[in-house]
């Protein structure tokens, strides 16, 4: 007869066995920081329910360029991972290049196609074949605010860019720093996508930063964009290049400044810091862009893979994105809202209750645009030809007069 020790160990072999075969995944992500790292584990652990188990392949860096550029070394030396964070028009690059696995058949058995908004079905899908499934959506446009600074300066939260510049002054006149800013390309980017929006509406931003018409690009409304742009060098401090984004969202958990412009993955370092929005923080749309929503859709593509064992461990991947657990707790951690329409809104709080109801009535309106700082709206390179513009200009003298003509200049030659 057998110990009791012994059918335990036999109880733990098998189900060891089952779980190795369900497969490995190797997965790219760029989500180091508090609330970033959060969320991906939850991915992880829930892979590990289903039998996968996860090398994590996380490469440091907010925005995803660096592991951009990991991942392309990658693919190119004929080693990609088996899913790799990747997400609007860069899917239809690599779908090009050869690298995606289809992963239609569980898109369909789930109903993918109904699960989700067409907004973002249609950036999933390569040649009409799911090769990426979307964990989020975030909006990008973002105000958050630390009251207590507001209230020591005795200002008020901006809802315009005028109104912006005079409670900026107000914080920065009380001695307290305005606008939390990391100085990196794409969160210089990130701030002038806001300006764009605020400034010129959702009708100009799609025209120019989306469509790339020349007239709206080089029009009197872009040399207003960067006028207000370049009106926010005086609101950030001396120390902001090179600042990680988190680390600009700590400066207003702990009250060192009143500001940071940023999208809502900010609230998942918010959550870390145990702070409750309304009363710790509050979350506002950039200024000037209450009725528009810029979404950013987080996404894992899937890479071609010879093995049916990693295969089958995508397949499961896939359908584990798209689970009600998975979406619920994912985005409560990371700050966005889930991709899967038809979920509970009761657990969330009224920063992603105000981002749902922006993401329907902004879909009506017109309001709803693509993220060029994100990676949503146009191909790689006129998006970095965008973030250098923006970062030059940000981090000179140069004239609003200049920097529209820059703009221009650049966009042309990277088409
Ligand atoms: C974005 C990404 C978000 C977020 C951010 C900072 O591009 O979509 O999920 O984590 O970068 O790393």
């Amino acid at each position: 007869m057998k110990t009791k020790l012994a059918v335990l160990a036999s109880v733990a072999a098998l189900s060891s066995g089952s779980l190795a075969s369900a497969g490995e995944v190797e997965v790219l992500h760029w989500w180091t920081s508090g609330g970033e790292a959060a969320s991906v584990n939850y991915l992880k652990e829930k892979l590990g329910e289903a039998g996968v188990s996860w090398t994590d392949f996380a490469v440091a860096g907010g925005g995803g360029e660096n592991a951009m550029t990991v991942l392309k070394s990658r693919a190119i030396s004929g080693n990609p991972p088996t899913a790799a964070q990747i997400k609007g028009p860069s899917i239809q690059e690599w779908g090009n290049l050869g690298f995606l696995a289809s992963i239609d058949s569980v898109a369909k058995s789930n109903d993918w196609d109904n699960l989700l908004p067409g907004v973002v079905s249609e950036v999933m899908k390569y040649k009409g074949e799911y090769v990426a499934a979307p964990v989020n959506v975030h909006r990008v446009n973002w105000l958050w605010a630390n009251p207590e600074v507001f209230r020591k300066a005795g200002a008020t939260i901006p809802t315009t860019w005028d109104d912006f510049m005079v409670q900026a002054q107000k914080i920065k006149d009380a001695g307290m720093i305005a606008l939390a800013h990391g100085g990196q390309a794409w969160q210089d980017a990130t701030v002038f996508e806001a300006v764009v929006l605020g400034v010129g509406g959702p009708g100009y931003y799609r025209k120019a930063f989306v469509e790339l018409d020349a007239d709206a690009i080089n029009s009197a409304t872009t040399v207003k964009v960067f006028e207000t742009f370049g009106k926010l060098r005086g609101f950030i401090d001396s120390n902001s290049p090179g600042r990680d984004w988190n680390v600009a969202t700590s400066m207003v958990i702990n009250g060192e400044a009143g500001m940071q412009i940023m999208g809502d993955w900010a609230k998942g370092e918010f959550k870390v810091a145990g702070k409750h929005v309304g009363t710790d923080f509050v979350c506002v749309a950039s200024p000037g862009s209450s009725g528009s929503f810029t979404f950013n859709v987080d996404s894992f593509a899937f890479f071609s893979q010879s093995d049916a064992e990693k295969a089958k461990a995508q397949g499961v991947m896939a359908g584990e994105i798209l689970g009600v657990d998975f979406q619920r707790v994912f985005n409560l951690n990371k700050g966005s809202i889930p991709a899967r329409l038809g979920m509970a809104r009761d657990e969330f709080d009224s920063c992603a209750h105000d981002s749902m109801d922006a993401f329907v009535s902004s879909s009506q309106t017109g309001g709803l645009v693509p993220s060029f700082a994100h990676g949503m709206a146009v191909s790689e390179a006129v998006s970095g030809a965008i973030y250098d513009t923006a970062t030059n200009f940000f981090n000179s003298k140069t004239s609003a007069k200049e920097g529209a003509a820059q703009l221009v200049k650049a966009i042309n030659a990277a088409r």
